[in-house]
């Protein structure tokens, strides 16, 4: 042995507690296989050189630890030894590295490491720590630094785990063996790598003998034939997954699968009853539904899905069958009137069909059902039916009373074929022009028709069927009758207007002074024909001629030459026109001429008098209206006199005497505004009362002045006007000598006037008299200085006088 060189000696310790026998000696045998360089311990190598142990070959450079250890002293790793290590205690084994002192501690003597801890494999897998051997007393190294591992030992504490709990899945119902239904997978935490910690076997715990599962892969599958959705729809199936490959003592988790069968078409459609019985009033409406039919399908959503069809009927096209989605029933719609009377069943074969079907249940018998469908019409009471919409009848206007002129007919369209009777409705023939025979249809006519008052009577007749069951409502229709009213010629023709014209004077013979054409309300096939004529009576000694155009007019022509107003101032023609029709009307209308005097030209320039008067005369209808104008007029001054005297009744009464102090009378002419009292022509007559009389307010007087009494006038001559300047003289001698007269000129005028006035007039304007220039100049001049002073205060001053 080669001692130059001390190397370490890594003393493998058993393990005790290796888990598996097997695999520890396995790893022994590993390491032992991984000398370098080294030869074994005996025989030869493949050169046949004898084989010799070196110092080196032993590089032991791996612990083995085993996880979870739990028992109560430290678990023991392994030694360190060296060579150099004589067993005195001069070696001390120093340990550095990963969990150094802490986790791992070592025995500085004799090298024997421990762990300090429980550890945990799938926590920290490995551990790499450092070696030394050093001479205690002189800390010389015996060694070189040697790096070892600490591989901790994997044990079987994880149990699988399934990667999803629960799992859930469909597969088809009816589905073949061996089917996939889904892959579950668990997964163990523990060392894949050693040992079958991880190696997991899953088996079924629960949902046998539906399903099963690989126990390799988890992959379930249907494990029989035909499981019908049907029968069972939704399954739970339990797996187990178990480590150590199964085997007796391995950990195991589970999960629960939830398997629900999807649905396939594998029931086809089936009718409840094979019979079905419906009964429908045949006054049932077109498109309404008669009978809903169903049938079952133990499939759900599409494979449910039926169509119904009629593949035979003793009613073709009466019925139509039709799938309300939502419920898939078969609906049976009327498309054809029914009628009691003709057909009273009917009989339909339906069938019904699934939409989606599978070909792969084909075998199991047909896809579809036919069931029989019985439809039972009721009668139902109805009205009378007319044996026409409408009914067209045609009466000559001459037809007499009670003369029929057509008929309706109507029948109870039920089988007990109840009477019906006819009436006219009223509104119809609000005059009742017409009657109908109550039992059998005849109209009549109740009134004489007249075609130009109305050609068409439009009526409605109405049938009411009398039911022999009282209950029962009146059933009643109605028809429109149209009765068109011929015609006959019953109106001869008359002029188209009220001709009025006139002839010259001057006429020659053979003018044409008029043309006149006819009119006539009745309407003859061919149109009119109208023949003009005069009357017999006048052709004798005729002055006039008529002369047919042979198209509906005709002229009126002069016969004479000259005619005079004064000899005949208005002809009267009679002119007989008939129509061509039969029986032949004609009647004789009278054209008025009136005899003018013309221009040259053969204008009219004056007609006689009577025919102008005739002309301006008024028409009766004007002289009425005036009259009711007139009638009305007074109706309304009536009424606003009435109004009148009844507001004189109201409260509001003015007394009187106010009334009499508003209104000044004036019955003369002049007086100017300051002088409101009017005067007095009295004074004029009588000259004495003047002093009394006349007052004058407006003017206050400053001073007092007795009144100055003056001798009376000379008496009145026979003049009027002799008066008047008399009176006018004295007035003016007056003022002037009136010392108190104001400064100021103020006029006075008296003047008056109008053919009622007493004094006559002596207004510039009318004065025709001899003196009247002279008049006005005085008046103009004694007007300013006029003062009545002492007139005014004559009397109040004398008594006080006294
Ligand atoms: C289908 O039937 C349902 C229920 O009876 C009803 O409400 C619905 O109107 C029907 N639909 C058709 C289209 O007839
Ligand atoms: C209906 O009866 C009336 C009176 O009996 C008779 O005049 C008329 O001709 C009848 N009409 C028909 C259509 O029989
Ligand atoms: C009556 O009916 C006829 C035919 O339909 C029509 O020409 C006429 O105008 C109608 N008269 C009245 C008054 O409705
Ligand atoms: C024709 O005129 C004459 C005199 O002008 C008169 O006497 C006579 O009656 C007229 N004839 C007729 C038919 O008016």
């Amino acid at each position: 042995m080669d001692r130059g060189k001390a190397c370490l000696l890594l003393v493998l310790w058993a393990v005790a507690h290796l888990s598996s026998p097997g695999d520890g000696l396995r790893a022994l045998r590993r390491t032992t296989g991984g000398r370098r360089g080294s030869t074994g311990l005996t025989g030869q190598d493949a050169n046949g050189v004898p084989l010799r142990r070196s110092k080196r070959g032993w590089m032991w450079n791996q612990f083995f630890l085993l996880e979870e250890y739990t028992g109560t002293d430290m678990q023991y790793v392994g030694k360190l030894h060296s060579d150099g290590d004589r067993g005195d205690g001069s070696v001390r084994y120093v340990l550095t590295g990963e969990g150094a002192g802490t986790l791992f501690k070592i025995d500085e003597k004799s090298g024997d490491i421990h762990a300090t801890k429980r550890l945990d494999r799938e926590e920290k897998a490995y551990y790499i720590l450092h070696a030394k051997a050093i001479n205690r007393f002189t800390n010389e190294a015996l060694e070189g630094e040697s790096e070892f591992i600490i591989k901790i030992h994997d044990i079987n504490d994880n149990e699988p785990r399934f990667t999803k709990d629960p799992y859930i899945a469909t597969v088809p119902e009816m589905s073949e063996i061996g089917t996939s239904v889904i892959q579950v997978t668990a997964t163990d935490a523990d060392d894949a790598t050693y040992g079958n910690s991880a190696r997991v076997v899953y088996s079924i715990l629960e949902g046998q003998p539906y399903f099963s599962v690989d126990p390799e892969t988890g992959l379930i599958k249907t494990a029989l034939p035909g499981m019908d959705r049907e029968v069972k729809e939704h399954y739970q199936v339990v797996i187990q997954a178990k480590d150590m490959a199964g085997q007796m003592g391995g950990l195991s988790g589970t999960t629960t699968v939830s398997i629900t069968l999807s649905d396939v078409n594998d029931n086809p459609p089936r009718f409840t009853k094979s019979l079905y019985d419906f009964k429908v009033p045949e006054s049932t409406e077109l498109g309404s539904a008669v009978g809903v039919i169903r049938a079952n399908d133990a499939d759900i959503n599409a494979n449910a899905e039926m169509d119904y069809r009629i593949i035979g009927s003793d009613g073709p096209g009466m019925f139509d069958i039709s799938t309300n989605k939502s419920t898939q029933e078969g609906v049976i719609v009327l498309r054809k009137p029914l009628d009691f009377e003709r057909k009273r069943q009917y009989s339909l074969r339906i069938q019904v069909d699934n939409v989606h079907v599978s070909p792969r249940f084909f075998s199991m018998g047909p896809f579809r059902d036919e069931a029989t469908v019985k439809i039972q019409v009721e009668d139902v009471d109805e009205p009378p039916v007319f044996e026409r919409s409408s009914y067209v009848m045609e009466v000559k206007e001459d037809a007499a009373r009670n003369t029929a002129i057509g008929s309706v007919s109507a029948s109870d369209p039920d089988g007990v074929r109840s009477p019906v009777r006819y009436s006219i409705d009223r509104r119809t023939d609000m005059d009742r022009v017409f009657n109908i025979h109550a039992g059998n249809g005849s109209v009549f006519i109740l009134r004489q028709l007249d075609r130009e008052e109305s050609a068409w009577h439009n009526i409605s007749i109405i049938a009411t069927e009398f039911s022999k069951c009282s209950d029962n409502p009146r059933q009643i229709s109605r028809v429109p009758v149209y009765i068109r009213v011929l015609d006959i010629n019953d109106n001869a023709p008359t002029f188209a207007t009220n001709y009025e014209t006139f002839v010259c004077e001057n006429a020659k013979a053979n003018q044409r002074i008029q043309t006149v054409s006819a009119t006539d309300p009745d309407e003859p096939v061919g149109g009119h024909r109208f023949f003009f004529s005069l009357a017999h009576e006048a052709s004798g000694k005729a002055n006039f001629s008529v002369r047919d155009n042979k198209d509906n007019t005709a002229w009126i022509l002069t016969r004479r030459n000259s005619y005079n107003s004064l000899q005949k101032s208005t002809y009267l023609v009679p002119v007989v026109i008939s129509d061509g029709e039969f029986p032949m009307q004609s009647s004789t209308n009278t054209l008025t001429v009136r005899v003018c005097t013309c221009d040259r030209e053969g204008n009219m320039k004056l007609c006689n008098a009577e025919a102008l008067t005739g002309r301006a005369g008024l028409s009766t209808g004007a002289l009425v209206a005036i009259l009711l104008c007139v009638i009305i007029l007074l109706m309304i001054v009536v009424l606003f006199a009435a109004l009148r005297r009844q507001r004189k009744k109201e409260p509001l009464i003015i007394s009187k005497e106010d009334v009499r102090d508003n209104v000044v009378s004036y019955n003369d002419e002049g007086g100017g505004e300051e002088d409101t009292q009017a005067f007095d022509i009295g004074t004029l007559r009588n000259p004495e009362a003047i002093e009394e009389s006349k007052q004058r307010r407006d003017i206050v007087p400053e001073t007092f002045y007795p009144p100055v009494r003056r001798p009376a006038p000379p008496p009145a001559r026979d003049n009027n006007n002799g008066d008047v300047r008399d009176f006018i003289n004295q007035r003016l001698q007056e003022n002037d000598s009136d010392p108190t007269a104001p400064p100021y000129d103020s006029l006075a005028t008296y003047a008056y006037e109008g053919n009622g006035s007493v004094a006559e007039s002596l207004s510039s304007l009318e004065s025709v008299t001899t003196e009247g220039d002279q008049d006005y100049n005085y008046l103009s001049e004694w007007g300013p200085r006029f003062k009545k002073l002492a007139d005014m205060y004559g009397g109040d001053d004398s008594d006080r006088d006294s």
